[in-house]
């Protein structure tokens, strides 16, 4: 039996269809009459920064987001400050600490910026609940209600990989613009003139880094603890470098709307980016977040026009005649991509073109892709060793190989 795709309240806020979805994001029809643990989608990403009010003001610069929620001071919140911005489905939580006993103080100091919270929307917290304590999840939050005059949130939490956690949100009673005591706003912020409506749609996968030997635990956390099945794709140490050796598994939801990449670092004959990122932020975390966009030239230039740096790819790759037999005909000529270092990758089902930022922040640790798929499932493994490549030479301008 297949069910109707749900749409969540961001997708339909969005103006997104399930058909839209299917490409952007590879959505799979599902059963989840079986699932132990539901999920409809992504609920929110929520991020601990050194300095919300200027990082809220950077996503709306540079990645067209749009400032829709906020908390902080102004309405009683005297711990920290809470920016809500959307773009498309997606939606990013800004926070940052204002009182210097928040404990996002303390948080901030060991990570740096970076991602605390993935959270996603389900249709019945207790019953994930009750699934993830049989099968001895930390639970960080129990299900509980929290109200206003927006009406009513069914929310709880479980730990997952160092200090990220999976808040569980039921907003199927609640109509206000995000949790209760976040009050709607706008930003001051004004597009300049030409600038996309929207630079991505939807939010892809989220990919986390974990300590050396400790993927398939993180695999089977997700496979035990959420129902999540693994996808296709995975990269042993064949096709790392002789730098950058990682592994890689990723596990879905039964939908395919939320899927994870895992990482580890591999032995290789120099510390591997992922050493570098568990080095830099005190343990396992979010590494990428892959945005996706129905136009990724037209995302990278808008991105670039701001200042957003992206990892170069060689020429080389381009003009390989092996590459060039391997992804066939593409929407855009190859000259198109290769002007802005834009990434593809071909499988059995179709293909996708993607780019990775620079880290975004401070520290050589959290960054973005952006993604473009057609038909194709997969996260651009044909690309890891162009990627590697290219990151290395990053990583050897900043010391760190
Ligand atoms: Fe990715």
């Amino acid at each position: 039996m297949t069910i109707e795709h749900t749409l969540t309240s961001e997708e339909q806020l969005a103006g997104l269809s399930v058909d839209q979805l299917k490409q952007l994001v590879g959505l799979v029809e599902y059963d989840d009459e079986t699932d132990p643990f539901p999920v409809t989608g992504w609920d929110a990403v929520v991020w601990v920064v050194g300095n919300a009010a200027q990082t809220a003001h950077y996503y709306q610069a540079a990645y067209g987001m749009e400032l829709v929620a906020y908390s902080g001071p102004e309405t009683g919140n005297r711990d920290h400050a809470a920016y809500v911005l959307h773009s498309g489905a997606v939606r990013f939580v800004i926070t940052g600490a204002v009182s210097p006993d928040s404990s996002l103080v303390e948080h901030h100091a060991q990570h740096g910026d970076g991602v605390v919270d993935i959270a996603l929307e389900v249709p019945d917290v207790d019953r994930c609940i009750a699934h993830a304590r049989e099968v001895g999840a930390t639970i960080l939050e129990e299900p509980h209600d929290v109200s206003d005059e927006h009406g009513t949130i069914r929310t709880a939490a479980i730990a997952t990989y160092g200090e990220t956690r999976h808040t569980l949100v039921d907003r199927s009673r609640y109509d206000g613009p995000y949790l209760p005591g976040y009050v709607a706003r706008t930003g001051s912020y004004e597009k300049r003139p030409g600038a996309p409506k929207r630079i991505f749609q939807a939010l892809d996968h989220v990919v986390g880094n974990v300590e050396l030997g400790k993927m398939d635990e993180w695999v089977g956390f997700y496979h035990r603890v959420m129902g999540f099945t693994n996808m296709a794709e995975f990269i042993g140490d064949d096709i790392a470098t002789d730098y950058s050796a990682l592994m890689s598994k990723v596990v879905a939801s039964g939908n395919h709307r939320v899927k994870f990449p895992l990482n580890e670092p591999a032995v290789g004959k120099r510390r591997s980016q992922i050493d570098e990122y568990l080095d830099f932020y005190r343990g396992p975390g979010a590494q990428h977040l892959a945005l996706a966009t129905n136009d990724i030239v037209a995302a990278v230039d808008a991105l670039r026009a701001e200042g957003v740096e992206f990892l170069t790819t060689p020429d080389s790759y381009y003009e390989d005649p092996e590459l060039r037999a391997r992804i066939g005909e593409v929407r855009v000529p190859i000259g198109v991509l290769q002007e802005r270092g834009i990434l593809v990758d071909r499988d059995e089902d179709g293909y996708l073109l993607q780019i990775f930022t620079k880290p975004i922040g401070d520290r050589p640790t959290v960054f973005f892709e952006l993604i473009e798929r057609h038909g194709s499932l997969g996260f651009g493994k044909g690309n890891f060793k162009a990627l590697f490549e290219a990151i290395e030479r990053e990583q050897e301008r900043r010391g760190n190989v």
